[in-house]
């Protein structure tokens, strides 16, 4: 695979998101996750991104599964501050709950999951940490001198935040070094694109697009609403909901013309528009299965035409919020 730079050497240019191998999105095996981890790997997919509350700790111990044998092959991100409870593990738990999770950023609560995304990982370091939400009680100054402080201890070799704004982003860099900024981008997610990309540019800043298929959307073959299983966290999506998921498959109508042209799959141009806004991106598109791995990884032979571009850039925003209400307000915090 093309590799992209990221701290002081290189990853392939799109990395794995494991997250749906054990959370939000419904379907899968166990033992189909796990070839995709290690077929990942002989690929030279190696930028593994997961996350403490993904499945409440059991996405970091399937991931522990592969760890355990090619731990040098991974660059291994992992995140903590989204408070989960571990009795709430169904989805259906998390939406009659109305909110997600609740964010922590305190000192105290770095310190205690750093220690447990290692233990549950099989690790004795973890290669980017980043905070997942910014808690609007602690000043990112604090949170980020205590994820300074596991760098010198050697817990962690990178510090990252994840749905940080451009002045939040400037101010966590200030107190250490930044190696990554990730957020939701993607055609049809396009918020952080003329700030926060254009911050991390600058800075020397890796830029890592979350849900960069537009969490399946965009690749196509979510057809309608039932399409999605009832422990499906999307159907609590409002870009999935209603009238708005109709309105946004004329966001996949223009990606296919774009994708007929290149014989190519509209998901695998989703990745190629991302890889094509800067050689600090590196996508990270989530699944579960051999097929859309193969599938995502060939995006990178894909070059774009500036009239495809011109195109792409043509397409109208979507309608509905990217997240439920409640969950909108924890993000570009
Ligand atoms: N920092 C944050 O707050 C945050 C938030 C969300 C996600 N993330 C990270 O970002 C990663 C990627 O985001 P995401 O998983 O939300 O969304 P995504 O990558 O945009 O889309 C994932 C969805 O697309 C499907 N898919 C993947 N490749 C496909 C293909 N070639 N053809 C058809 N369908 C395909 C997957 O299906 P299968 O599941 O069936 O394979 C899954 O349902 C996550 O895994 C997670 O690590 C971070």
């Amino acid at each position: 695979m093309k590799q992209r730079k990221i701290g002081h050497g290189s990853v392939g240019e799109i990395g794995l998101g494991c997250m749906g191998m054990s959370f939000a999105y419904s379907g899968g095996t166990e033992e189909e996750s796990l070839s995709v981890l290690n077929q990942s790997l002989d690929y030279g997919c190696n930028f593994w991104d997961t996350a403490d509350m993904y499945g409440a700790g059991n996405n970091e111990l399937l991931l522990a599964k592969v760890l355990k044998t090619r731990r040098q092959d991974v660059f291994l991100a992992t995140k903590f501050a989204n408070v989960y409870d571990r009795s709430l593990s169904s989805h259906q738990d998390l939406v009659a709950q109305n909110v997600p999770y609740f964010v922590d950023g305190t000192p105290e609560y770095v310190r205690k999951c750093v220690d447990k995304s290692l233990e549950r990982l099989g690790v004795d370091h973890i290669d980017l940490y980043y905070q997942h939400r910014i808690d609007p009680r602690v000043p990112v100054e604090e949170t980020f001198g205590a994820m300074a402080e596991l760098v010198a201890a050697g817990k962690v070799k990178y510090l990252g935040i994840s749905e940080a704004k451009e002045e939040t982003v400037r101010r966590a860099h200030a107190v250490h070094p930044l190696t990554a900024v990730q957020s939701e981008l993607s055609l049809w997610t396009q918020d952080f694109l003329h700030d926060v990309v254009l911050a991390c540019k600058e800075l020397g800043i890796t830029f890592v697009p979350y849900s960069p298929l537009g969490r399946g959307f965009l690749t196509g073959e979510i057809k309608t609403f039932e399409d999605l299983a009832p422990d499906d966290w999307r159907r609590n999506n409002p870009r999935f909901q209603g009238e708005n998921f109709d309105l946004n498959l004329r966001i996949v109508d223009a990606v296919k013309k774009v994708a007929d042209r290149h014989s190519a799959k509209p998901g695998q141009i989703a990745l190629a528009w991302v890889l094509s806004l800067g050689d600090h991106i590196i996508p990270i598109p989530g699944t579960k299965r051999l097929k859309y791995l193969a599938e995502n990884l060939a995006a990178s032979e894909i070059a774009l035409t500036a009239e495809d571009l011109k195109e792409l850039s043509a397409i109208e925003p979507p309608t509905g919020l990217r997240y439920p209400e409640l969950a909108m307000a924890l993000v570009a915090g």
